[in-house]
């Protein structure tokens, strides 16, 4: 119940991302004026950022349903069919990692994203016969953390492309402010700014650190959250002071142990620390990109004399 009620439930209540949610705010006016179906809408960037709350406000602020998939669960054309042909008129499907999608799959989607129709071969061999479907308009709100690996066809059907971008610390304080209240928990100001500055400009992260941090609280204080508390818990929970992690921290010093600073492949650092590939680009590397530890080139990726500096390391000539 709780992880439900800490998401916001309406553009007024959500923090940050304002020119997105601005821009929401117009689209989804000038569409409930017309009483037509808001247009597709893609949202990407990188995890934890609020794009499945997005999604659930926009089908609040629409006042429809929300139906909520992923890519990889709709495996063939006749799941995507099922989903579709129970919507009802406006309501918003979200599709989260729609770049996993089956091709199959996506082909079926196009004629359904543009003009409300299924057309989908039933049978197979000589007996196999194609159908024609009517669909209720209906708005995709489409997830993912990168919009570059949705195929070109995809990516053109959406009408609003949406990038959600990294939080700046005032905000992600604000959040942890409001889901403090929200869970009922007293916490300090210097504290509420501690978390902010350690959460990697995620919300989820914040709140993710904001719980583990009540638990010690509430364990080894008084249960109100003050900065003496938290930097205890989070030096516990092994987030440094600009919120890297030990995966982060693995990452960066195989790279400066193992290769020298770089430059060095992604399938090579993998390997190294015994992480999926994926999850390092989609997950760490974007913030260690933003922070300015990492640089992308041609030949590999490259450590900074930051990352250095951040570990009291000497910088290599
Ligand atoms: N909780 C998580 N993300 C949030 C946001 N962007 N605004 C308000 N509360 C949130």
């Amino acid at each position: 119940a709780e992880e439900f009620s800490l998401r916001p439930h309406t553009l007024g209540q959500y923090i940050g991302q304002t020119t997105v949610k601005e821009n929401l705010r117009v689209f989804i006016e000038a569409a409930t004026m017309r009483e037509e179906s808001l247009d597709h809408v893609l949202l990407y960037g990188p995890p934890g950022l609020g794009k499945t709350t997005l999604a659930m406000i926009i089908a609040n602020e629409m006042g429809v349903q929300l139906r909520t998939t992923s890519g990889p669960a709709i495996e063939r054309p006749g799941d995507l069919a099922a989903i579709l042909t129970a919507l009802e008129p406006g309501d918003v499907l979200f599709i989260d990692e729609i770049h996993r999608l089956p091709r199959a799959v996506e082909e079926v989607l196009y004629p359904a994203m543009e003009d409300f129709f299924l057309d989908i071969v039933i049978g197979k061999g000589p007996s196999a016969r194609s159908i024609k479907l009517d669909l209720p308009p209906f708005t995709l709100v489409g997830a993912t953390t990168r919009a570059g690996m949705l195929s070109a066809p995809l990516r053109d059907r959406f009408g609003v492309m949406s990038r959600l971008e990294y939080y700046t610390e005032p905000e992600l304080r604000e959040i942890v402010l409001r889901t403090a209240d929200v869970m009922e928990v007293e916490i300090m100001n210097d504290a509420s700014y501690e978390v902010a500055r350690r959460s990697r400009g995620t919300p989820r992260i914040a709140n993710r650190l904001l719980r583990r941090i009540r638990d010690f609280a509430q364990v080894k204080g008084d249960g109100s959250i003050s900065s003496f508390i938290t930097n205890e818990a989070l030096d516990l929970l092994q987030v440094d002071k600009l919120g890297l992690d030990d995966i982060d921290h693995k990452l960066l010093k195989a790279m400066i142990e193992r290769f020298r600073g770089g430059p060095v492949g992604l399938d090579t650092i993998a390997a190294t620390i015994g992480e999926e590939s994926h999850t390092i680009e989609d997950v760490y590397e974007p913030y260690l990109l933003q922070i300015g530890f990492i640089q992308r080139t041609p030949r590999g990726r490259i450590v900074t004399p930051a990352a250095y500096q951040h570990f009291h390391m000497e910088v290599p000539q």
